[in-house]
């Protein structure tokens, strides 16, 4: 070597200097590239496990959807999801959070970041109103909200990465939710503590109006808080040929919806939304009988924490206004239900790029709008940051998609293997940059 060296013509410390960065240049673009190389070799192989689960997932979804429980009672569906995360090799625990599982894939990694993947189980109280062959066999019951799909689509994910959870780098915690249909489900299960030790948590749902085969993803808030309102209108019986001698609630509540609405459009601010809408009334006795007592109960929706903040003041206000201008008394019982879904930025940078290198940049939307809709995974994001996306379902040759619990509802099988690679992909991308960073 030394002789070698000496056969160099003689040059300055600088020469050598350059020759020095450019070996160091070139041997980072190799390691760049290998590694590059290894990401994209899993993508491949996330994307052939998946393809050869299709059919088993396709029986699976088939018999979730034709067996639907209602929240809390997923007691079947639970132990199915449990038999197929130990089947699979994972951790399992059950009764989490009453009828909610917990499969745990652990990995060989050293990095302590915990990456969480929720999906629901629950159905509705709906009559299903089609012809599919495993439609349900639940009188009364359906899954009309896609939670078949999301329990498929977790499953098929915890399947895919215990195929290659020797080189995942990290660790992943799915966990299937009962309950969130009543927005309850999430918080029975962190009360067991599936949050624990979680450092981010990454979601699905169903979309039927994005077809099949896309993605949509929201950066900040996907969904909207949804609280339930309460009012107590108490006035005074009366003839109904008399009104001056008696305090008629019908009416004065009348007022109150009509001032409610007025001022959503005169007092919120129109680029940050309000909902309110009273879904059910109660109160009179006989169409001669002025009413003495009312009872309204409604929904209220909103995007923004700090407007959500004031509006049981702001409520209350009004009631209160036209209460005493005509001397009623009332009582307001605002409860605050889910907050709102505000997707991390970063996570949701993750899905859209892993969903882009999956498939293409045409079949990922940046959805525009939020929906109005609520959901409980935001009870989750009050401790980690996450990200939900919306998983394409709609049929491409059909002019009309029935929406979300609608009794035809259905949903183009194809996307649980869309569905599934995606959140795979995401959840190696999550575990690869953890590992970086570690
Ligand atoms: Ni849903």
């Amino acid at each position: 070597m030394e002789e070698y060296l000496s056969l160099l013509p003689p040059a300055s410390s600088l020469t050598y200097a350059c020759i020095a960065k450019a070996f160091c240049l070139l041997t980072v673009l190799y390691h760049g590239k290998k590694a590059y190389g290894l990401i994209e070799s899993m993508l491949t192989r996330i994307k052939d496990l998946a393809a050869k689960l299709a059919p088993r997932l396709i029986e699976i979804r088939r018999h979730i959807h034709s067996h639907p429980e209602l929240s809390g009672q997923e007691y079947q569906t639970a132990a199915f999801v449990a038999g197929v995360l130990s089947s699979s090799g994972l951790h399992v625990q059950e009764g989490v959070g009453k009828t909610g599982v917990i499969g745990e894939l652990q990995g060989t990694s050293q990095n302590e970041r915990l990456l969480a993947i929720r999906t629901d189980m629950d159905a509705l109280p709906i009559q299903e109103g089609t012809n599919l062959e495993y439609a349900s066999r639940a009188e009364g019951i359906m899954h009309a909200c896609g939670h078949d799909v999301h329990t498929t689509v977790g499953l098929g994910t915890a399947m895919v990465l215990s195929q290659v959870a020797e080189e995942l780098g990290g660790k992943v915690r799915f966990l299937f939710q009962p309950a969130e249909e009543i927005a309850q489900g999430a918080s029975w299960m962190m009360k067991d503590g599936a949050m624990e030790n979680v450092s981010a948590v990454l979601g699905v749902h169903v979309f039927p109006s994005i077809p099949a085969g896309s993605i949509g993803v929201r950066y900040g808030a996907l969904t909207a808080a949804a609280d339930d309102l309460e009012i107590l209108i108490m006035g005074e019986s009366g003839h109904g040929a008399r009104p001056h001698e008696a305090i008629d609630a019908i009416w004065i509540a009348s007022q109150v919806i009509t001032a409610m609405q007025q001022a959503i459009s005169r007092t919120q601010n129109p680029l940050r939304p309000v909902v309110l809408s009273i879904g059910k009334i109660n109160g009179g006795r006989a169409p001669n009988v002025i009413a003495d007592k009312v009872q309204l109960l409604g929904t209220v929706r909103s995007l923004h924490p700090e407007t959500r903040a004031h509006l049981p003041n702001w409520i209350e206000n009004i009631v209160a206004n036209v209460c005493n201008t005509y001397g009623a008394k009332y009582q307001v019982n605002y409860r605050q239900g889910v907050p709102s879904v505000q997707n991390d930025y970063v996570l949701t940078q993750l899905l859209q790029s892993a969903a882009e290198e999956a498939w293409s940049s045409d079949r990922v939307q940046v959805l525009p709008e939020p929906s109005l809709g609520a959901e409980d995974f935001s009870m989750y994001l009050e401790h980690v940051p996450g990200s939900m996306f919306r998983l394409g379902v709609g049929y491409k040759e059909r002019i009309i998609n029935y929406p979300l619990h609608h009794p035809q509802f259905e949903v183009d099988e194809s996307a649980i293997i869309t569905g599934v690679v995606t959140m795979a992909y995401a959840a190696y991308k999550y575990c690869q940059q953890c590992q970086q960073n570690f």
